[in-house]
């Protein structure tokens, strides 16, 4: 069992080196893949901290390199990076892709992200590494082990959804940031962050997408007991692109000024669909109520149904019994 663990872990270490030495190394990972992170906007010093590599073109460079060094096939195959097909013949799972090591927060690379870099829509952005005894998405975020200090002492983690996001806000000075990269967030991720801090702000991305997975990832948070806050970005910009196009401290600024308690983001996102049509007026009452209903500290959840009573203009005792009846069902 442990050994077993052991020869993974030495597996994907092993691996983690010979992506990053193709593309640093190489004529071809530093014209393919080093050009495209600096076109990106990348700097060497980040792409070193985290690790980051190239994958070949060719088929099996990896599997051969591994095998040729003494590296098990079988672990090779547990930890996903060759596929072994229905033929028996063996090849790499990324090629011609850039690779993001996934560390485990102790620093111990347990996966890999891999993005293309061919725009063809037909082909999957991301490749990642499948599950394995090392390798739990669910419990795991991208970026922990980088920003496990800086959520201490900031008291505070910002909740991006992807690899090049949590590049980009860190290069721009702010460490305290992971995601949930590769699944949708998950309460195991949040008992995580609660380990380090009680405090999440979520920065997904600005669009349809983005702003559905932030309503249910702020119900999911409030349900472990921790605060959240949401930040809103302009219609088609995440994290990263915002940082590329407007730079590191417009970024700060935007997450100071729009900051947002969950209950004035819902609410305002809500009422934007409601406009003045009283029903759906009623249904935001009801969705905002639900999400309060999830906070475990009851002291915590009527601060908000006050908040909620002025915001929305509905008497409190109204919004109250709403709660308890919500409440009541669930128990
Ligand atoms: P996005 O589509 O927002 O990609 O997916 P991104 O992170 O902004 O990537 P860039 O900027 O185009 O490089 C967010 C995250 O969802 C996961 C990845 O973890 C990605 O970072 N994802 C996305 C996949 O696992 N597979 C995919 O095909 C797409
Ligand atoms: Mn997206
Ligand atoms: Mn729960
Ligand atoms: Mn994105
Ligand atoms: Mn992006």
């Amino acid at each position: 069992e442990a050994d077993k663990r052991e020869s993974l872990y030495i597996t994907t270490a092993y691996a983690a080196k010979f992506f990053a030495d193709k593309l640093w190394n190489t004529d071809e990972g530093r014209s393919i893949g080093l050009s495209y992170f600096k076109e990106r906007g990348f700097k060497e010093d980040i792409l070193k901290k985290f690790e980051i590599g190239y994958s070949p073109e060719e088929w099996t460079s990896l599997y051969d390199s591994a095998t040729a060094e003494g590296y098990k096939q079988e672990f090779l195959e547990e930890t996903g990076l060759v596929i072994k097909n229905d033929k028996g013949s063996v090849y790499d799972r990324f090629r011609t892709r850039v690779i993001f090591p996934i560390h485990n927060f102790t620093g111990r690379i347990i996966g890999f992200g891999g993005r293309t870099l061919k725009t063809d829509k037909k082909i999957p952005k991301y490749v990642n590494s499948p599950e394995s005894e090392i390798y739990y998405k669910s419990k795991v975020l991208y970026g922990l082990f980088h920003a496990k200090k800086a959520i201490r002492e900031r008291d505070n983690c910002l909740l991006v959804e992807g690899y090049a996001d949590v590049l980009s806000v860190h290069q721009a000075g702010v460490e305290n940031v992971v995601a949930s990269s590769g699944t949708s967030l998950t309460t195991e991720q949040i008992k995580l962050i609660g380990r380090f801090t009680n405090n999440v702000t979520i920065l997904y991305d600005g669009d349809a997408a983005g702003i559905k997975a932030s309503l249910r990832g702020l119900d999911m948070i409030l349900e472990e007991g921790l605060n959240v806050k949401v930040v809103l970005f302009p219609d088609g910009h995440d994290p990263d692109s915002y940082i590329q196009t407007f730079g590191a401290s417009a970024f700060k600024t935007h997450v100071e000024l729009n900051t947002k308690d969950f209950i004035f983001y819902k609410t305002e996102i809500l009422l934007q669909d409601a406009a003045n049509d009283p029903i759906k007026k009623a249904g935001v009452i009801r969705d905002v109520i639900e999400s309060i209903a999830k906070i475990p500290d009851a002291i915590k959840a009527s601060v908000y149904v006050r908040e909620c009573s002025s915001l929305l203009q509905m008497e409190e005792q109204i919004l109250i019994s709403e709660l308890n009846k919500i409440r009541l069902a669930k128990s």
